[in-house]
């Protein structure tokens, strides 16, 4: 496996290999790496002849009271993994290269970022568009893989994608549950014994709100009040919000009729954790 830091370095690189007619598979990450990362790098590589991971903690999406100086980082560790995946490089841009001064381009995407994570996050998916977006324009695979866990922004990425004619395939991969059903995110990684325990509520949550629909009831706003109950019954956990959103467009339904998804972020103590899980017709 290569390691790469440089800009020109990596393009030159898929360069080749876009000469060389190699079908380049790109994994983004913030590093940290677990078995959710392992898993979409696996799709990747099934999908493609190279496979690329960036890990890049980018300044631009947390706001400035967020986590970005405690985001749990193990650069060693996350070599290791990638190295025994058979990645074939890992990218690793400077914040410097990455934002030199005088950068001032923003992408923006007006209607998917309305809403659910952006009401506690205003400019964090501006940030998340404008970094995958120069990602892409650097590594230039012809396919990338995001976790459907941050179904937000895998939606986001989608439209980009389509609005700008970028010609990328983008594959969501699914959530990968610890064994007691927690969604596995670097986040976790702040969580105290208790904690960890109490945040099991997201998940029991889209187990209820799965049942009743299954159940027959089509009413989002019963759905949510029962998700709402279950999760201040089983934690002292803030509810950032709770949504049931078209799976596509993410706008908020009243029934459920159509193919939809529930989507949740609760702060359990000082870690704000997001989960999903779908709500089929
Ligand atoms: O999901 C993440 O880890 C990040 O938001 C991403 C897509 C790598 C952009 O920084």
């Amino acid at each position: 496996m290569k390691v790469i830091h440089s800009i020109t370095e990596m393009q030159q690189q898929t360069d080749q290999w876009h000469s060389e007619k190699k079908r380049i598979s790109f994994v983004p990450t913030m590093g940290y790496l677990h078995e959710g990362h392992l898993s979409l790098i696996r799709i990747a590589k099934e999908k493609g002849d190279r496979t690329v991971v960036s890990i890049f903690v980018n300044p631009t999406q947390f706001g400035p009271k967020e986590d970005f100086e405690k985001y749990p980082r193990d650069t060693e560790g996350d070599l290791e993994k990638l190295e025994k995946e058979s990645v074939d490089i890992a990218f690793l841009p400077t914040a410097e290269e990455m934002y030199p001064n005088g950068f001032q381009t923003t992408v923006h995407l007006s209607k998917i970022t309305q809403g659910l994570c952006s009401i506690t996050r205003p400019a964090h998916f501006d940030g998340v568009a404008t970094v995958v977006l120069k990602l892409f324009n650097i590594v230039k695979p012809q396919m990338a893989v995001f976790g459907e866990k941050d179904y937000q922004q895998l939606a986001l990425i989608r439209q980009m994608t389509f609005d700008l004619d970028l010609n990328i395939e983008i594959v969501g991969g699914e959530t990968v549950r610890n064994s007691k059903g927690l969604a596995l995110s670097s986040r976790n990684a702040y969580l105290t014994a208790e904690e960890e325990t109490e945040a099991l509520s997201l998940s029991l949550a889209i187990a209820r709100v799965q049942t009743l629909y299954r159940e027959g009831e089509k009413n989002t706003a019963r759905l949510l009040s029962e998700a709402d109950k279950l999760i201040r019954i089983h934690t002292s956990a803030s509810i950032d919000y709770l949504a049931i959103v078209d799976e596509n467009s993410l706008e908020p339904l009243e029934k459920v009729d159509r193919s939809a998804r529930f989507l949740l972020a609760v702060k359990i103590g000082k870690t704000r954790l997001i989960d999903n899980g779908p709500v089929q017709l």
